[in-house]
C-alpha cells in the first residue's frame, strides 16, 4: 500500500466516523423541542458517564487527523498537477459543486465547532440548565446565522464526501455508484435539514 493510498483509506474513514458523530449528536438533539425534561435528564446522564472523557478524546483527535489529512491529500494533488476535481462534470452539477466547495466549506464547519464549543463546552452549561443555555445562544442574530451556516456547510460537505470516502476505500463500483450517491444525499439533508431545524426551533423557543 502506498502513502497516498494509506492516507487516503485514514482520511476516508476518519470521515465515516465524524458522520457517525454528527448522526449521534442529532438523535440527541431530537427531544430538546418536543420533551425538554426528557432532554435535560439524557444531557445530565451524558455528562455523568464514564466513558464521556475517552469519547470526547477520540472525537478530538479523530477531527484533528481528518483536518491534517485533507489538507496533506490537497497538498499532494496540488503538486502532483491534479485539478480534475475544477472540472464540472456534466450532467452532476451538485456532485461538482460539492466538490469545488469542500475546502471553504470544511472551513465554515471548522469556524462553527469553534464559535459552538466556546458557547457551550467551554464551560458546559450546568445540568438541568442545557435547553436555557441553549436557547439563549440561538436568539443571539449571529449565532443563529453561523449555527444555518455550519447546518449548510455540513450538508453540503455530506454530499461530496459520502461519496469521496467509498471512492477511496475502493467500495464504489458502476453498480452501487447511484445507490450511494443517493444514500449520500439522503444522508445529507437529513442532517443538514435537522441542524437547520432544530437551531431555527430553539431560536423560536418552540416547545418550552
Ligand atoms: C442545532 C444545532 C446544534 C445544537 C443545538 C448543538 C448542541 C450542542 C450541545 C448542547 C453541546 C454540549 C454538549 C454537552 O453539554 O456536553 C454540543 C457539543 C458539541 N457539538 Fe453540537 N450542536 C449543534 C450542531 C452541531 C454541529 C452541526 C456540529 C458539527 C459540525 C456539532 C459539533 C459539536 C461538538 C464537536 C461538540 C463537543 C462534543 C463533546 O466534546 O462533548 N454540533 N452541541
Amino acid at each position: 500500500m502506498t502513502l497516498t493510498s494509506t492516507i487516503r483509506n485514514a482520511n476516508a474513514l476518519s470521515g465515516l466516523l465524524l458522520v457517525l458523530f454528527l448522526v449521534v449528536h442529532l438523535g440527541g438533539l431530537t427531544s430538546v423541542l418536543g420533551a425538554p425534561a426528557s432532554f435535560e435528564a439524557y444531557a445530565s446522564g451524558l455528562h455523568h458517564n464514564l466513558w464521556l472523557r475517552p469519547l470526547e478524546l477520540g472525537l478530538g483527535l479523530t477531527s484533528f487527523l481528518h483536518i491534517s489529512l485533507s489538507l496533506q491529500k490537497a497538498l499532494r494533488n496540488r503538486q502532483a498537477g491534479n485539478t480534475a476535481d475544477l472540472v464540472s462534470r456534466r450532467g452532476e452539477p451538485l456532485a461538482a459543486w460539492a466538490s469545488r466547495s469542500k475546502t471553504i466549506a470544511g472551513v465554515i464547519t471548522l469556524g462553527f465547532i469553534g464559535l459552538h464549543l466556546q458557547q457551550l463546552r467551554f464551560p458546559r452549561p450546568l445540568d438541568g440548565h442545557e435547553r436555557e443555555a441553549l436557547v439563549h445562544v440561538l436568539q443571539q442574530p449571529f449565532s443563529l446565522a453561523m449555527y444555518c451556516l455550519g447546518a449548510l456547510a455540513i450538508g453540503l460537505h455530506l454530499v461530496h464526501g459520502a461519496e469521496a470516502a467509498h471512492r477511496s476505500l475502493g467500495w464504489l463500483d458502476p453498480s452501487n455508484k447511484s445507490s450511494i450517491r443517493f444514500g449520500g444525499r439522503m444522508l445529507a439533508a437529513l442532517v443538514s435539514g435537522g441542524f437547520l431545524l432544530i437551531s431555527l426551533g430553539l431560536a423560536l423557543d418552540v416547545g418550552a
